[in-house]
């Protein structure tokens, strides 16, 4: 029994206002809290879910909104509960409060008021799932095809023909940009022949997986022009953090714009007219295996998924590809889905050290390679004059908007094109 007493004293210490300083940190952590929440949608963050920009994304964000008022009730109940429990039968003399053991009543209101809320969580959800497949189904929807890759997206436009007089040529496709116009009704139809990625555009739509063997399918409406981020939101391997895209929503003006200048041949070496990679230089024969070049006649690479991962046969023989299309690479952000932006220097650096920037790319080494039969730096500052050319005489369409919008931070910018190591394999 005497243990009791330093307790009480203590009991009565804090009676007497030694309480208060407890709640400093409680009072703290709220204030961490308002601040937080008071520096949400202002802040221009592109990978955040909470500034929806589309019906889709509203939906979503009401799901939130109904699960973080639920938890929110529970959390203060709870807290509540605690507290009144704390202070009503904290412990004021010697005796040991009433003790019991069961209550029917306790047992059936713990578990009909979680039912209720999940009730509550699961019938808004359960609609809007219904909701999101059907509209995936739509027939009369925009088609895009995404081809997950490791680690880039080939983006397909099955009902644009890369050339109107030519159906053999397929449809047009690019990389690592979904080119959209506004208020168009988009259907994503996914597709892998690797491993599982996840197509992601926080502020226009949920992540949707990308399946080997099983095309997903996944709507929205681009409602608003604007460029908005994307990403791989599944792990991938090596490279899955660099496996970035963006889409680009644009009015129909420029839509139609950017689908001409894609099929115009690139304006290289002051011939804006030609089509003929013999214009291109030399060395860009060891890209045609893996790249296409529209408008011009480098069209012998590959494309789509080819039964093995990253290769390709032809002729009997097996080559890496098919790698991204590179019509309109000059008018790109970025290098290398995301990881460099797109500056002639960076290009240069992205040629000479493909394998130490993006770890696991399919692109092989060609400036250094083990038996020493790479490209010279003249040869790369060709390559890289030509590529960074890859844009109409008239410059990229939709400049405001196409060109320069913010690119992906990237921590291998600062690399030096002419160091490297030595230790990127092939
Ligand atoms: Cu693809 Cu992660």
């Amino acid at each position: 029994m005497s243990r009791f007493v330093p307790r009480q004293s203590d009991a009565s210490a804090t009676a007497r206002g030694g309480r208060w300083p407890r709640l400093i940190p409680l009072l703290a952590l709220v204030g961490v809290v308002v601040l937080l929440t008071g520096c949400g949608p202002e802040v221009a963050q592109p990978y955040t879910t909470i500034t929806p920009q589309n019906e889709k994304t509203e939906d979503i964000q009401n799901l939130y909104k109904i699960t973080f008022w639920a938890s929110l009730v529970v959390f203060i109940g709870v807290q509540a509960a605690i507290a009144y429990t704390a202070l009503r039968f904290r412990r004021r003399n010697e005796d040991r409060p009433e003790q019991v053991h069961g209550s029917r009543k306790l047992e059936i209101a713990w578990t009909i008021i979680p039912a209720v809320i999940l009730l509550v969580l699961f019938i808004p959800t359960a609609q809007t799932i219904f909701k999101h497949a059907a509209a995936a189904e739509a027939e009369d929807a925009f088609r895009v095809d995404v081809l997950g890759k490791q680690w880039w997206w080939e983006i397909s436009y099955p009902t644009i023909p890369a050339n109107p007089d030519d159906p053999g040529q397929g449809p047009l496709i690019t990389a690592n940009e979904v080119i959209l116009p506004v208020g168009a009704n988009v259907v994503f139809v996914l597709q892998s022949n690797n491993v599982i990625h996840s197509f992601w555009v926080p502020q226009l739509s949920g992540k949707t997986d990308v399946m080997p063997g099983h095309d997903n399918r996944l709507q929205f409406i681009a409602e608003k022009p604007g460029v908005y981020w994307g990403e791989c939101a599944e792990f991938c391997g090596g490279s899955h953090a660099w496996m970035r895209f963006k889409v680009k929503v644009v009015p129909q003006d420029e839509f139609d714009a950017w689908i001409a200048a894609w099929r115009t041949p690139p304006a290289t070496d002051g011939n804006p007219d030609t089509a003929d990679v013999v214009e291109a230089p030399p060395a860009f024969g060891a890209c045609l295996a893996c790249h296409r070049v529209s408008g011009t006649n480098a069209q012998i690479a590959g494309q789509g998924l080819p039964a093995n991962p990253g290769y390709v046969e032809q002729d009997g023989t097996v080559v890496p590809g098919p790698g991204p299309n590179l019509s309109l690479l000059a008018c790109r952000d970025t290098i290398g889905a995301g990881i460099l932006e797109n500056t002639p220097q960076n290009m240069e650096t992205w040629l000479k050290r493909t394998n130490e920037v993006k770890e696991g790319v399919y692109m092989p080494n060609y400036y250094d390679p083990p038996e020493g039969e790479g490209l010279s730096d003249e040869q790369i500052d060709e390559l890289v004059t030509y590529l960074e050319s890859l844009k109409p005489a008239e410059g990229c369409p939709g400049d405001n908007l196409l060109v320069g919008s913010e690119v992906a931070p990237s921590d291998v910018e600062a690399l030096d094109p002419d160091q490297v190591t030595g230790d990127a394999s092939p």
